[in-house]
């Protein structure tokens, strides 16, 4: 396997800690489709991974993608190599594979549908004025902690039911879930939110919660026969939580400081909220990439772009490196709501995985900027983010930003 510069190893924290990471994938780019990287200690391997392939380009990270059979999630989506009932535990069905995982999508489909998003409208727009006012009059905050907020958070557990009480818990496990990823203690994090989603569901099942419709929705939900268990419930419960909190996050705060970087297609923007929602979304989606990447693991020895690549090796896509591909996005680095067409993989390449809360996130989006362009039409950021240095979300710890007091 040949030798790539540590500065161009993802897999390393140093390469997220520099200034310009894209312009290191850029770099990969243009080298070649395909580049070996060595992976360093993790709590599960001291001595260090086994290493992985990174795809790089578009067309590729698409293919990869698609192609379940050859290219599969089951062995984990994650870079660092699990036990199987740690990757079912991180991912249920986001780490399944082919029949069991049709199966699976299809029962969930029959419930976090476009309907059961439009109906959580009014209560998106209810936390949406709630998380601006809380700091309209103060003219200057930090966008992220005091305006975003708790919104995603609080829009997932409406969704799911949860009781205001525990909302707090279970958002302080989801962060711990997150931060430390693929560690024992992210591990106990999520086996802690499995075990409360299970009394959950356990009530629903009992009917003593009124609250708890979408989770009795499920139980309910049948396909050729089959429901799914209470475990199974919990499972994908966990992946709601963590799936849906930090990546509408990450879209609304990193969507906030490209708004500011292009003030003309801000300007669109407001002129024009509506009409132009729907691309403006789809565009900053692209150009933020809130997901960074997710792995596959070749079923058969296998080619990628003439590349050999071996029965059992590990297949990273860099969403983030897709999504500022030249070679297929023209004038991939700029925010411009006038193209053509909504060409991007941040919510995956378009393969049987792709993302179940794309509605849901759009959707979120629209309506928090909506709100935010009307009681504080002036905001603007006024200093630097702070970005998270992850190798998976592509997120902001801070950004500062001024207004004039509502
Ligand atoms: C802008 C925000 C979001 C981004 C960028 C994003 C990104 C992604 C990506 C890239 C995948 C594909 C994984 C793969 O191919 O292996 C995915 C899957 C998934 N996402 Fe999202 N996501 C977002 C918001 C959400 C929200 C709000 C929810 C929850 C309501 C959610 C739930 C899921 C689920 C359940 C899957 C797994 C689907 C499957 O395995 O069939 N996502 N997401």
């Amino acid at each position: 396997m040949e030798d790539i510069t540590q500065a161009h190893n993802p897999a390393l924290p140093e390469f997220w800690l520099q200034k310009d990471p894209d312009s290191a994938f850029a770099d990969m780019r243009h080298e070649k489709a395909v580049h070996w990287h060595d992976e360093p200690a993790s709590d599960w391997f001291p001595e260090g991974g086994r290493g992985f392939w990174s795809v790089v380009r578009y067309e590729d990270v698409v293919e990869v993608s698609r192609d379940q059979e050859t290219f599969t999630s089951e062995n984990g989506t994650e870079i660092v190599d699990m036990t199987p009932e740690m990757v079912h535990i991180f991912g249920g069905m986001l780490n399944m594979s082919g029949a069991a995982h049709a199966h699976h999508r299809a029962i969930v489909n029959r419930v976090l549908t476009p309907r059961t998003v439009e109906a959580l409208s009014d209560t998106i727009r209810v936390h949406a004025r709630r998380c601006i006012d809380r700091v309209a009059d103060r003219g200057s905050c930090d966008f992220m902690q005091d305006i975003v907020g708790d919104f995603p958070a609080q829009i997932i557990c409406e969704l799911l039911g949860v009781p205001v009480d525990d909302r707090d818990r279970l958002v302080a496990l989801t962060g711990t879930a997150l931060s430390a990823y693929g560690t024992a203690e992210a591990y106990n994090a999520v086996l802690e939110i499995i075990a409360y989603a299970e009394q959950l569901v356990a009530q629903a099942r009992a009917q003593v919660s009124d609250s708890a419709s979408f989770l009795r929705k499920l139980l309910s939900a049948q396909v050729d026969g089959e429901r799914m268990s209470d475990h199974e419930i919990a499972v994908f419960f966990a992946l709601l939580v963590t799936a849906g909190i930090e990546t509408t996050a990450t879209s609304i705060g990193q969507g906030m400081y490209a708004l500011s970087l292009y003030p003309e297609q801000r300007r669109r923007w407001q002129e024009d909220f509506q009409q132009l929602a729907p691309r403006a979304v789809e565009e900053i989606v692209r150009w933020v990439t809130p997901v960074r990447y997710f792995r596959r693991t070749a079923t058969r020895d296998a080619e990628i772009a003439g590349q050999p690549i071996a029965k059992g090796d590990k297949v990273v896509m860099w969403y983030t490196s897709a999504n500022r591909d030249e070679s297929v996005i023209d004038r991939a680095w700029e925010l411009d709501f006038s193209r053509a067409e909504d060409r991007h993989v941040a919510f995956g390449g378009g393969g049987p995985h792709f993302c179940l809360g794309a509605v849901l996130a759009r959707k979120e989006m629209t309506i928090f900027f909506d709100e935010l362009f009307t009681r504080l039409p002036d905001i603007e950021v006024c200093g630097e983010p702070e970005r998270l240095h992850s190798n998976f979300v592509n997120g902001l710890a801070a950004l500062p930003v001024r207004y004039t007091p509502a």
